[in-house]
């Protein structure tokens, strides 16, 4: 029981020409209904997974997280209402425009709007990407992973370790805060950076091919202002990537070969290797920050530390065997 997957997000942005043109044609997800104020978008056979509500501000709007049972929403209301966390049930309207069957929200300790929803509706027809590519890693391990600033880590860890009982992956102290999280077998599907500020970092999309993320970095790199991290592997995640800048200001990581963990026998960790083995050049940084991280980079590449081979990855072993 409890929290098994993210499962769509929103964002407040009045940027609908331009989140039309860039979830379609640089990310490759299918436009299915647009209201003219809004627009929502396909990622595979669910509904809806990803939402810009045409509200001004170009922020998170709200993170949904799919429960495993109905009674879950009721467990949760009740421990958050103990934590003196105000809870409100999701009207119908609310329901239909998110295609779930039921939904509770609230609000985290920064403000950010949390949503817990009980069966996410999918659609009977096909999913039509929109641009070529061989799709997205969804299915179990949810929509991808989401990233929230925060001005000071410890404040938010307990809410999601202890409330919405999160699980741990790794944390890290240099060179930046971060904790990850993890509720099924996508190694994090959230995580928390502590820059001072409150807000959306970024969120992650995993891609079936590492063609299809090579193709989408040729499609923005030559762009002015569209690259935030160029492509580089994550050690933790071993996440091969890079991160675009989306018009409203926060990035998306596009990603692949995500590693996936068993959560029955995962041992939280302390990482001290940094974020990347390679690559993830933090071009939006100023240079004495972004100076901190490829020194970092450049003392794991010396000691050789990579990632280990692909047979250890179940996921890609798994489909290996088919
Ligand atoms: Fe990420």
């Amino acid at each position: 029981m409890g929290i098994i997957a993210l499962s769509y997000l929103g964002v407040n942005s009045n940027k609908i020409e331009d989140w039309s043109t860039y979830a379609t044609k640089k990310l490759g997800m299918q436009k299915v209904d647009s209201t003219g104020k809004s627009l929502f978008f396909r990622m595979d056979d669910q509904k809806q997974r990803f939402c810009i509500t045409g509200d001004e501000g170009d922020c998170l709007s709200y993170l949904g997280w799919e429960v495993e049972k109905k009674d879950d929403l009721k467990y949760f209301a009740d421990k958050l209402d103990k934590a003196n966390i105000k809870v409100f049930v999701g009207n119908k309207s609310l329901s239909d425009k998110r295609y779930a069957e039921e939904i509770i929200y609230f609000f985290d300790l920064s403000d950010n709007r949390i949503e817990l929803l009980f069966n996410p509706f999918k659609d009977d027809k096909p999913f039509i990407p929109g641009r070529p590519i061989s799709g997205f890693k969804t299915g179990a391990c949810g929509l991808g992973h989401a990233v929230l600033h925060t001005e000071k880590i410890s404040d938010l860890v307990p809410f999601y370790r202890d409330l919405l009982e999160f699980n741990v992956s790794d944390y890290s102290f240099d060179p930046i805060k971060l904790y990850f999280f993890h509720v099924n077998e996508r190694h994090h599907s959230f995580a928390l950076i502590e820059t001072g500020r409150k807000g959306f970092h970024h969120f992650m999309v995993e891609y079936n091919s590492l063609d299809d993320v090579g193709q989408g970095y040729d499609l923005i790199q030559f762009e002015e202002n569209a690259v935030a991290y160029t492509l580089g592997r994550h050690t933790n995640d071993y996440m091969t990537s890079f991160y675009s800048i989306t018009p409203s200001g926060f990035f998306i990581e596009n990603g692949w070969g995500g590693r996936i963990i068993n959560p029955k026998t995962w041992k939280p960790s302390e990482m001290t290797e940094g974020p990347s083995f390679w690559g993830h050049e933090r071009l939006h940084m100023p240079k004495d920050q972004r100076l901190k991280f490829r020194k970092k980079r450049l003392e794991v590449a010396a000691s050789g530390k990579q990632s280990p081979a692909f047979i250890d990855c179940p996921w890609l072993y798994s489909n290996m065997k088919k």
